[in-house]
């Protein structure tokens, strides 16, 4: 049996600690695998913030999460609400669900057989995420709200912001009350501009926000790629921010081939 994936790995420490009915954040929501794993261990009574700075992320993921709504075979419904200052308003449409197959969390799994799992969808719900996306169309200011409701995922709000924001974008009530907030650094899977990735400049506020806001036994996880360029450098820089963090504050575990320098691997930071 060999060791699990870093993204599984990542996924396994957040399954103990968060409980449902909790808050947590993916900062760096890409193609919304962790999203949707939030989604899930939070519940019907939790909460999940989502943050990136490219649209296309939050739409693959606001329909991942209507499939996943889908698969549940329950009604679900998507809320789009347009932030303030934007004319249009929001649309709030509902379809029923038990068309398309079941969907996969994506856990381990890489960014082609995420592809795949995307490309399953049933053309209804196609059809009425095409439709969506089109009367949103617009402003970075906008937030993107993907709701389940009555079922098990939580609520979930999609911010188009830098997760440096992160502090602000979330209600001060709560401060100190998140329970998880997962880190997946580098560039999207399958992105038109493949240079569009996280920098320390944001990364380590976020990081710095992130801690700012667990809950005692809160945890924080980052998966660094060194192997692609600047990664590296960034891999090293959040080492350094974690190494340099009071033991009574957070405690800090690498997860790492010493072998492969070059592979990605998992730091991940409790809150004491
Ligand atoms: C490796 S991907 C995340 C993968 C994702 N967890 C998944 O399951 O597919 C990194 C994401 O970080 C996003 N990103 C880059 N800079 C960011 C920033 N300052 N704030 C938030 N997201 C950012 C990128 O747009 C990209 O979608």
């Amino acid at each position: 049996m060999g060791f699990v994936s870093v993204l599984n790995f990542a996924q396994q420490l957040i399954q103990k600690r968060l409980q449902p009915g909790e808050i947590a954040i993916d900062a760096t929501v890409g193609t919304g695998a962790d999203t949707l794993f939030l989604a899930r261990l939070a519940g019907a009574r939790g909460r999940v913030y989502g943050f990136d700075i490219q649209q296309a992320a939050l739409d693959r993921t606001r329909e991942r999460l209507e499939r996943a709504g889908e698969s549940g075979g329950r009604d679900s419904r998507v809320e789009s609400a347009a932030g303030e200052g934007e004319g249009g308003g929001g649309k709030n449409a509902e379809f029923k669900a038990g068309e398309s197959e079941a969907f996969e969390s994506g856990a381990g799994k890489s960014g082609a057989a995420e592809s795949n799992a995307d490309a399953r969808a049933s053309g209804k719900a196609e059809a009425y995420l095409g439709a969506a996306r089109r009367g949103e169309a617009g402003s970075a200011k906008r937030k993107l709200h993907a709701r389940e409701a009555g079922a098990r995922l939580a609520s979930v709000e999609l911010l188009l912001r830098s997760h440096a924001e992160m502090a602000e974008a979330l209600p001060a009530e709560h401060r100190g009350r998140v329970g998880a907030a997962m880190f997946n650094l580098g560039y999207l899977p399958g992105a038109e501009d493949l240079g569009v990735m996280t920098a320390p400049a944001s990364t380590l506020p976020a990081l710095e926000a992130a801690l700012s806001l667990l809950r005692p036994k809160g945890i924080l996880t980052a998966v660094l790629y060194p192997g692609h360029e600047g990664g590296g450098a960034e891999a090293l820089a959040v080492e350094r921010w974690a190494g340099a963090l009071p033991v009574s504050e957070a405690r800090v575990i690498l997860y790492r081939q010493p072998q492969r320098p070059e592979a990605p691997y998992l730091l991940a930071v409790e809150k004491v």
